[in-house]
């Protein structure tokens, strides 16, 4: 009885999952040869609403027939009469009838004797091989010939040794597959680099490998999903990647129809691929959009996206006014080069200029890389060839530099070459370089300091002007102090005059919030800007660290998703922050409704409390399920730069939804980093005997034992998250079970499935987007797990969120009952929206054992 199960099983094995073609038995239309896992299936298809055949490889469980490689693309068979076949001299042909549409081309290698025992076999890879000797002697793989998918263990590249170039083209529409107007492939030239091309002109460029991404894709992070290996020596320049977990289905391809390479990802659940990543995204993506000398920046506040490498200007000025351009720019004053006197100037956070005429020297420090550089006159620029550890090697780049773009807070540094004229010019930013004119330095220095002494001691002398003196002072120490490696981050410096008069004298009418450290006033600059002032309470012990740490902090972090700072203003122990002004307020006077259960004269519920439930829900209701995903996304962005993206690791330690302000589109900006903790770089994890933060929001190991991480940020985010979504403060009351917090309730109902149920009726059973509301507690719930080591990192978050992938169950939150730490009435000290740390508490940790 077993006997036969197992034969029958045995031979249903063998009558459905064949996997090659040999001489004697060849693939018929109709049939199909499946991988040994059943991975790939390859056979005969007919594209979209074509009725023309072609010989494909493609997907075997992704139910939209998404075909990675076909044979014959231009070759199509029209009848159902198709053979594949191994023909009589060893190669590979699809037939119909005596008519041979596709051949490889491969005769002189198979000796005849071998003929017969060739074989074709698909892999679990995609791969078609074909071989002899069971397989040990490959002559022909399908992976050496690309259409327009590029799948994990594939190469792309060049193989310097055989002359393989082994690239991707587009499908020419969607029902044909030969070979359209888009191709990817590699420039082997100077710093070699990925281009898209159109036809032959270039469209996008990936930017050279500078360690561990392309530099022109600062969205790629260290291995995660997909682990990516370059390889360039004498024999090959390539690129492959591996998926790190199986269970990923994903491709990268060159898409004839939107002109793109994107990357998608098979979402089981949803029965489609979403798309992960593409390229070019904005017009900066554009090769050279602006030019030799140009630099991109989408999000320049002007009109333009372009501008000029400092001391250049537009070489065409009419069609720079006219947003092109193209034509980039040339040097502003009429100095020849190399001269004596020349240096570097920095473009920050740049994608590198194309690198085709760039020599690359990987055994150089940075620093020999630019004094090679300066040496040598037609070297225009230099940077570090890998930019993964401090940066190490030399990349030096020869002839124009073109095709550069801005990446707020995400690209490398690039050190362009500047006449004396242009460096005395953009001084601030120029780079120390030793050279002989020490002497004439060091001259000018001694005179400099002579001009301030006699300067300040004069000002000293007159009593008058003493106050005014005093400001100065003070000013060059904060920007001393804050400023110790970027002149970029110079803010501008108000008087309290010009603070008082915006603000009408500090008046009550322009308070817009109190707290602990002091209080916020709504101004308007002379200039008519509208801003608002952080006014720090004089007697806050906290105060003067506080402030320091903040204006140190903001003056160097920029991103959408965080406020920014104007200015500041010191005098004597007054100390006042600038910010651009937020017309919505903070995103809690949009969250949550009145909490009147815990207001100050406790169960009594006001008369008119009513109609202040009215005007909330209202307001609740002007913030749909997409306008809080959005915030919800936007946030995590924000965290996931101060986190990561940033030069500096920053804690903010005080994230909640009294700390997002809005913006008037709704963006949300994250505020107040007067708690933030700036980490060293390998550093991860910190003890602190200061426990700052506010209740509700701290996580476990934070509020109990004083340690903070990240993940203690991704907690506080996590509360936040729910409370975006339920409408409700964790720390809030709940007449149905009061001896729990809102994380605990959420837990309870997500264990029992019924988690919908506690998301704000505001939403009004926003049915279509239950599913994104569901993976948004999930990943909530994973950010306030008991174990920091649980909860994931921000950029796991973001990708959760972002990207419709599978999520972790998680497992019980921390601190869901009330009686978990310390309670306090968060409503006792606030008077409004704007806050200022309104909630946050302080307390000194006893330092145990
Ligand atoms: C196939 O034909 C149908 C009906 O004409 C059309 O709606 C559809 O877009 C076509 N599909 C492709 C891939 O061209
Ligand atoms: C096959 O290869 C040989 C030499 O490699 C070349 O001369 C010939 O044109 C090729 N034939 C086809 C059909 O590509
Ligand atoms: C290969 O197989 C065919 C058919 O089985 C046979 O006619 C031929 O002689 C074989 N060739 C060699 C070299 O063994
Ligand atoms: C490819 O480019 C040519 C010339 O630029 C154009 O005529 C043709 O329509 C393009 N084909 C596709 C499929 O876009
Ligand atoms: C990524 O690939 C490289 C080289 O193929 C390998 O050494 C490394 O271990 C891989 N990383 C991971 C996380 O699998
Ligand atoms: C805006 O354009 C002007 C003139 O083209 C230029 O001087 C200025 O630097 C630009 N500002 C930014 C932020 O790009
Ligand atoms: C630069 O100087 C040269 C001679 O010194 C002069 O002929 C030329 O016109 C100048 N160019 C510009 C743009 O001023
Ligand atoms: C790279 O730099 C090192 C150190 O300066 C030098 O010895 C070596 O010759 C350079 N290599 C090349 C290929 O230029
Ligand atoms: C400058 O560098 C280029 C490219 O490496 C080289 O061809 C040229 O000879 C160098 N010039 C000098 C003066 O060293
Ligand atoms: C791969 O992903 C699946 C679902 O997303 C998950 O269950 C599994 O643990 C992951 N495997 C690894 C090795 O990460």
């Amino acid at each position: 009885m077993l006997l036969r199960i197992l034969l029958l099983f045995f031979s249903l094995q063998l009558c459905c999952s064949i996997d090659s073609i040999t001489p004697q038995n060849p693939l018929k239309d109709g049939d199909v040869l499946l991988s040994k896992g059943g991975k790939f299936t390859l056979g005969f298809f007919s594209p979209g609403n074509s009725t023309r055949k072609y010989l494909g490889i493609w997907f075997t469980k992704v139910s939209v027939q998404t075909v990675v490689w076909v044979a014959n693309r231009d070759k199509p068979i029209s009848g159902p009469q198709g053979v594949f076949s191994i023909g009589v001299d060893g190669n590979l042909q699809v037939s119909s009838g005596k008519a041979v549409a596709w051949s490889t081309n491969i005769s002189a290698l198979i000796p005849p004797n071998d003929v017969n025992s060739t074989s074709g076999q698909i892999l679990d890879s995609g791969n078609f091989v074909l071989a002899s000797n069971n397989g040990k002697t490959m002559h022909w793989q399908s992976f050496d010939y690309l259409t327009d998918t590029f799948l994990p263990e594939m190469k792309i590249g060049l193989s310097k040794r055989t002359g393989l170039n082994r690239y991707l083209t587009s499908w020419r529409a969607l029902d044909d597959p030969s070979p359209g107007n888009y191709s990817f492939r590699v420039d082997p030239n100077g710093s070699p680099q990925f281009f898209l091309y159109q036809g032959s002109d270039p469209v996008w460029r990936s930017g050279p490998w500078i360690g561990s991404r392309w530099s022109g894709v600062p969205e790629m992070t260290r291995a995660f999903i997909f682990n990516y290996s370059f390889v360039s020596n004498p024999d090959e320049i390539s690129v492959t990647y591996t998926i790190l977990n199986d269970s990923v289905i994903s491709i990268f391809l060159v898409d004839g129809f939107t002109g793109t390479v994107k990357r998608r990802t098979w979402q089981e659940s949803a029965k489609r691929w979403v798309e992960f990543w593409s390229a070019p995204k904005e017009l900066c993506d554009q090769y050279g959009e602006c030019g030799a000398y140009g630099s991109c920046n989408p999000n320049s506040g002007n009109q333009s996206e372009c501008a000029c490498f400092p001391g250049y200007r537009p070489k065409s000025p009419r069609d720079w006014y006219l947003r092109d351009g193209s034509e980039g720019c040339v040097k502003e004053d009429n100095v020849s080069m190399c001269r004596s006197g020349e240096g570097f100037l920095k473009l920050p956070s740049v994608k590198l200029p194309d690198t085709s005429k760039a020599v690359v020297n990987t055994s150089m420090t940075v620093k020999e890389c630019a004094e090679a550089c300066l040496r040598n006159c037609s070297c225009m620029a230099y940077t570090s060839a890998d930019d993964s550890r401090g940066g190490s090697g030399c990349i030096a780049l020869y002839g124009e530099l073109i095709d550069t773009r801005l990446y707020p807070g995400g690209g490398q540094d690039v050190y362009f070459r500047a006449d004396a004229v242009a460096l005395a010019k953009y001084q601030k930013s120029k780079v120390a370089l030793k050279n002989k004119r020490l002497e004439v330095i060091l001259i000018v220095l001694a005179v400099l300091t002579f001009i301030i002494f006699v300067s300040t001691t004069a000002f000293w002398v007159h009593k008058k002007k003493k106050r005014e003196w005093e400001e100065k002072r003070q000013r060059s120490i904060w920007i001393k102090d804050a400023d110790d490696s970027d002149s970029d981050s110079e803010l501008p410096f108000f008087t309290r005059n010009e603070i008082s008069a915006a603000t009408d004298n500090f008046s009550f009418a322009n308070k817009l919030g109190e707290g602990g450290f002091g209080s916020v006033y709504k101004g308007r600059l002379r200039s008519g800007q509208e801003i608002a002032v952080k006014k720090l309470a004089q007697n806050s012990g906290q105060g003067v660290q506080e402030f320091k740490n903040e204006v140190r902090l903001i003056a160097k972090l920029q991103h959408r998703n965080l406020v920014r700072m104007l200015g500041c203003c010191i005098q004597g122990e007054e100390k006042m922050l600038i910010y651009e002004f937020m017309p919505n307020k903070s995103l809690d006077t949009f969250i949550f409704s009145k909490p009147i259960f815990i207001s100050k004269n406790k169960l009594s519920v006001p008369r008119n409390c009513f109609l202040v439930l009215l005007t909330k829900e209202e307001k609740k209701a002007s913030l749909d399920w997409k306008k809080r995903f959005d915030v919800i996304l936007g946030i995590a962005r924000g965290m996931l730069y101060l986190h990561q993206d940033s030069r500096l690791r920053i804690i903010h330690r005080d994230l909640k939804a009294g700390n997002v302000l809005l913006d008037k589109d709704m963006v949300p900006k994250i505020a107040d980093f007067g708690m933030a903790r700036i980490f060293g770089g390998e550093e991860v994890q910190a003890n602190t005997t200061r426990v700052v933060g506010t209740y509700g929001y701290m996580a476990p190991e934070y509020a109990l034992e004083g340690l903070i991480s990240m993940k203690s940020d991704v907690f506080s985010f996590g509360v936040l998250l729910l409370e975006i979504i339920t409408g409700r403060k964790n720390s809030g009351f709940y007449p149905d079970n009061p001896s729990i917090n809102l994380v605990g309730h959420v837990w309870d109902l997500w264990k029992e499935g019924r988690a919908l149920e506690l998301v704000d009726p505001a939403l009004n059973n926003d049915v279509d987007s239950e599913g994104e509301i569901l993976t948004s507690i999930q990943v909530g719930l994973l950010c306030v797990q008991e174990r920091a080591d649980d909860r994931p990192a921000m950029s796991a978050v973001l990708f959760m969120l972002s990207n419709k992938v599978e999520i972790p169950s998680p497992s019980q939150p921390a601190f869901i009952h009330k009686g978990g730490h310390r309670d306090v009435d968060p409503s006792s000290s606030s008077t409004g929206a704007y806050s200022v740390n309104e909630m946050s508490v302080s307390a000194t940790m006893v330092q145990g054992r």
